[in-house]
Parts: C-alpha cells; sequence; structure tokens
C-alpha cells in the first residue's frame, strides 16, 4: 500500500517546533474577585497547569478591592472550578499544587498605595524572571481600563520599557470603547502609558479552534482556495445564534445591543478570516494586516441592508422565555436591538458581487456558530435545466460551534431504479478525528499573551475600522423606535424582516441544524 494511504502515518506538520518555551512571569488579574476570573480565566490557567503549558514557574497575583484572604480567595476559585472546568472531576492534587502559585492582594484601583503593595507583591522573589516578565489581565469594567492602566504606568507597576529580555503586557477584554470615538479616545490613553506591541485586546472567539482553522483550511490546502472568490460563490451567510436571552447583563446589554456586543467584534473578526486575501506570512503583522484591509473594503451598507430585531415572549425546547423588555435591568419600553442581520458586500477583486449575510440573536432556536459559503447554480443545462430550483447548490460549512467540524455539500444520484438527485453530505468532524479535546479560547489566549504571540489579539486600527462600521449602522437607525415588523418570538429565526431581506436578492436563510439532523433530505 502507498505509504500515504495508511491511516495511521499521517504527515503531521508542527509548526511551533522551534517555539521557544516562554520565560517564567507573574500573571496579575486586575479585577481578581469578578465572574470573569472566576468562569474563565482561573479554568483557563487551570488547565494550562494541568498540561504543563504554563512556564516554570508561573506566579498568579489577584489583585482587587475585596477583602479576601489567599485561603478564602482561593477557596471560592476551587468552588467556581468545580462548576466551569471543561474536565470533570477536578483534579484535587492538580489544583492543588496550581493553588501553591495564587496570591492575593487587597487595594482600591484608584488608590496608588494599592499599587505600591502590588510592586512589593510582585517583586518578592529572587526569581528575576518572575520580578520582572509582567502580565496584567484587566478582568475590570471598561470605564476602568484608562484609568487602571494610567495607574499602573506612573507608579512604575507596569513598565513601558522594560529592560530586554524582560517584558511587561496588558490584556484587556472587550468592549473596547463604545464607538469609534470612544475606542480612539482609549485607544489614545492606552497608547500614552504602554507601546501598541504590549497591548494584547481580546476576542476570545479568535482563541476558538475551529475559528483558528479557518487560516489553516483555506491556506494550507490546495484545493478551496481556486472556488473561494465571486467566480464561483454566490453568497456567504454567517450566523451566531445563541438560545440565551440576556439573563442577568441587562445593564449591559442595554447599553451594547447585538450590534455592539457581537456583530462589532466576533462576526466581523470571522467575516475577516473568511474573506481576506492570503498573508504575506504567517506573522501577527501580515495576518492582521490583511484583516485590516480586508474590513476596510466593506462598502458602506445603505437601509435596506441592514434589520434589527428584539424578542418577545415565546418559547425555546418547550421553555417559556420571557419578553426581552420584562428582562432584569432592561427599560420596558427598550428599543435595544437583540437581533441584527446585515448584507455586507466587499469592494475588492475577489468578492465584488457576493453578498455576505450576517446574523446574530439571542433567543434564536438553537446555540450555534457558522459560516455557509453556498456555491453559484451549475449551467442551466443537463440536471440544472431539468430540476430548476430543486436542485441544490453546492455548500462548504464551517461549523464552528457545537458539534464542529466542515461540510461539503453536492448532489448525488438516490440510488433505486428512478432518476433522482438530491444532496449528499461529506463531513469532517473534530469529535470524531481528534476526539473531544477542545481547549477553551481562554487557554490559548493567555498562553499567547505570555508568549508574546499577538496574531489572535486586534490591533488598534482593526477594532477602529470595525467600530467604523458598526457607527456607520447606528447611525442609520438613529433614535426610530422598533417597528412591528421588527419583533420576533423566542425560540425563532428572528424578525420577518430579516427574510425581506434576503428575499429581495432572490436568496434565503439557511438555518443551521444541529448536525445529526442535517440530513439531506432536509437540506
Ligand atoms: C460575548 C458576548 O462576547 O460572546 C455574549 O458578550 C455572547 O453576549 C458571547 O453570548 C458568545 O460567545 P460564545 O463563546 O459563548 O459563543
Amino acid at each position: 500500500m502507498d505509504q500515504l494511504e495508511q491511516p495511521d502515518d499521517l504527515i503531521v506538520c508542527k509548526l511551533d517546533d522551534d517555539r521557544v518555551p516562554p520565560s517564567p512571569c507573574t500573571v496579575v488579574i486586575v479585577g481578581a474577585t469578578g465572574e470573569l476570573t472566576a468562569r474563565k480565566l482561573i479554568p483557563a490557567l487551570y488547565q494550562l497547569h494541568r498540561a504543563n503549558a504554563l512556564p516554570q514557574p508561573t506566579r498568579i497575583i489577584g489583585f482587587a478591592r475585596k477583602d479576601h484572604t489567599l485561603d478564602s480567595w482561593r477557596n471560592e476559585l476551587f468552588d467556581a472550578l468545580l462548576q466551569h472546568s471543561r474536565t470533570k472531576p477536578v483534579d484535587r492534587t492538580a489544583w492543588d499544587s496550581f493553588a501553591s502559585s495564587l496570591y492575593y492582594c487587597r487595594g482600591e484601583l484608584s488608590d496608588p498605595n494599592a499599587y505600591a503593595k502590588l510592586e512589593q507583591t510582585i517583586s518578592t522573589t529572587s526569581d528575576q524572571q518572575l520580578a520582572e516578565n509582567r502580565l496584567f489581565y484587566l478582568a475590570i469594567p471598561p470605564s476602568q481600563f484608562g484609568p487602571v492602566v494610567e495607574m499602573l504606568h506612573q507608579t512604575g507597576v507596569f513598565r513601558r520599557d522594560p529592560s530586554p529580555p524582560f517584558w511587561n503586557r496588558i490584556v484587556i477584554e472587550k468592549p473596547f470603547g463604545h464607538d469609534l470615538a470612544s475606542a480612539r479616545q482609549l485607544n489614545a490613553i492606552l497608547t500614552r502609558h504602554t507601546h501598541e506591541n504590549q497591548l494584547f485586546r481580546i476576542d476570545h472567539y479568535l482563541g476558538k479552534e475551529t475559528v483558528q482553522n479557518i487560516l489553516m483550511f483555506r491556506f494550507a490546502n490546495s484545493i478551496f482556495e481556486p472556488i473561494w472568490s465571486r467566480q464561483t460563490v454566490d453568497y456567504v451567510q454567517i450566523t451566531l445564534s445563541e438560545q440565551a436571552g440576556v439573563g442577568n447583563r441587562g445593564g449591559y446589554y442595554e447599553e451594547a445591543g447585538a450590534l455592539r456586543d457581537v456583530v462589532q467584534n466576533h462576526l466581523l473578526q470571522v467575516l475577516a478570516l473568511v474573506a481576506m486575501e492570503p498573508p504575506v506570512s504567517l506573522e501577527a503583522e501580515s495576518v492582521r494586516d490583511e484583516k485590516v484591509k480586508l474590513l476596510k473594503s466593506i462598502r458602506t451598507p445603505g437601509p435596506r441592508d441592514i434589520v434589527r430585531g428584539q424578542y418577545t415572549e415565546g418559547a425555546i425546547d418547550g421553555r417559556p422565555c420571557p419578553a426581552y423588555r420584562t428582562e432584569p435591568k432592561v427599560n420596558p419600553n427598550s428599543n435595544v436591538e437583540t437581533y441584527v442581520a446585515l448584507r455586507l458586500q466587499i469592494d475588492n477583486w475577489r468578492w465584488a458581487g457576493v453578498p455576505f449575510y450576517l446574523r446574530t440573536g439571542k433567543r434564536l432556536p438553537i446555540n450555534v456558530s457558522e459560516v455557509r459559503v453556498q456555491f453559484r447554480q451549475t449551467p442551466n443545462v443537463l440536471f440544472a435545466a431539468r430540476c430548476g430550483e430543486n436542485l441544490d447548490t453546492n455548500a462548504i460549512i464551517l461549523r464552528l460551534q457545537p458539534q464542529e467540524g466542515i461540510s461539503l455539500r453536492f448532489n448525488g444520484k438516490v440510488p433505486g431504479t428512478s432518476m433522482q438527485v438530491r444532496p449528499v453530505r461529506m463531513h469532517f468532524s473534530y469529535d470524531a478525528e481528534f476526539g473531544a479535546y477542545t481547549p477553551e479560547a481562554y487557554e490559548r489566549l493567555l498562553l499567547d499573551a505570555i508568549d508574546g504571540d499577538a496574531t489572535l489579539f486586534l490591533r488598534r486600527d482593526e477594532v477602529e475600522v470595525c467600530w467604523a462600521i458598526v457607527d456607520r449602522i447606528r447611525t442609520l437607525w438613529g433614535d426610530s423606535p422598533l417597528q412591528q415588523n421588527e419583533f420576533y418570538a423566542a425560540g425563532t429565526w428572528g424578525p420577518p424582516c430579516a427574510n425581506e431581506l434576503l428575499k429581495r436578492h432572490n436568496h434565503s436563510w439557511r438555518d443551521p441544524r444541529p448536525v445529526c439532523s442535517d440530513t439531506p433530505a432536509n437540506p
């Protein structure tokens, strides 16, 4: 048998073989008693510790104003880990050794003395790398990003120019501002106290395995790139749908809405990766240059290219769901959108004329993130001439989550004596191919930040160009209240006007389905 045909003799290329192991460092979590720390950061750091992926040694210092002893903080984190760890049961021995690297420093974030205490905590070690290599993770409300970075810098805890080879970095969570002007303002404050290459702006979508795989799918294969253009693609649909409502985040959501919460970041990032040109190298700047170039080519959408919606009462999987306007901390007359659909055009050589339909919403029928590339119909002869609209077009579906995988849909003959044609599917499932191991996005992102690899983080111009797009859409909405056809019942696929948006262009939404029931009989 030919060597390549042996399934257990796959040629595996390890790209990071020459990666120098990251040097020992101190991770300071600013705002260490909040939800993000308990739900995401500590579980991710614990997993990295278990996998021996963290630098040896690594110290984690929680910095917050809550009155905790080291033991009470550790206990609180352990309880949260029991709930949120992606692997269960929690390995007590691994936790104990991980917990021994956790420290707590109490202080008001606006008090310079607190930073002096933090400095003392960081530098109380004989290991110079632990004392000098510093990663600050800002798990705090966005209004505090600027003031805290200023304090960190002015008190000397964060060093803008640490002496080489030591490094200092800051990781920031979204949202970076709430519009272009505030994002610019925030970026201006941040870069007054840091160098751009010390700033790691997180969009956790970029840490997802399947989102990282978009670049490999496109550029590590020769068969897809030639069909990835207006010559063959009819349209692209990107869906990020969630069953959950706004839950206890009503206060935040009233300020954000779906456009700022998801479109400005996750959806536009996925679009950029799906549509960008091949970068000149895999270096962070090359990849980010291409994403920015693509984002800049998005044509200003007109009023007929955008749809918003808000969920009303309904049911999902038989469970009743309240209307958005009755959720806690939501204005009973709120006009905030919980759903957005867009028809975007990309004015470049590759994509001119191919619509990219993006949509996201809360209280939609299923939890799913998916990219669907729908190809053009065959010439109107042979089967197309006979079947007309009953001959489905081909599609490549990148299922980002859950049931991660990639499907190719093409037509085939139904076995039997009659002539019937229908779509069939070739499917690659992550679970089947690699087992059920899917690291959390934060694991990868934290490790990359410690390692200084900014590829999966957002650059200043990238954030700003995304805000420019979102601002244009908000301007089109203005202050106008939601109309009747902009409401949708919880558990449905959005407001009726979202269907009109596509119908005008002879397209329709291809709603994602749970993979197992995504049978060709129901394409
Ligand atoms: C967050 C949004 O950034 O992304 C949330 O603020 C949204 O509203 C979440 O639910 C979706 O991320 P994931 O990883 O759960 O798909």
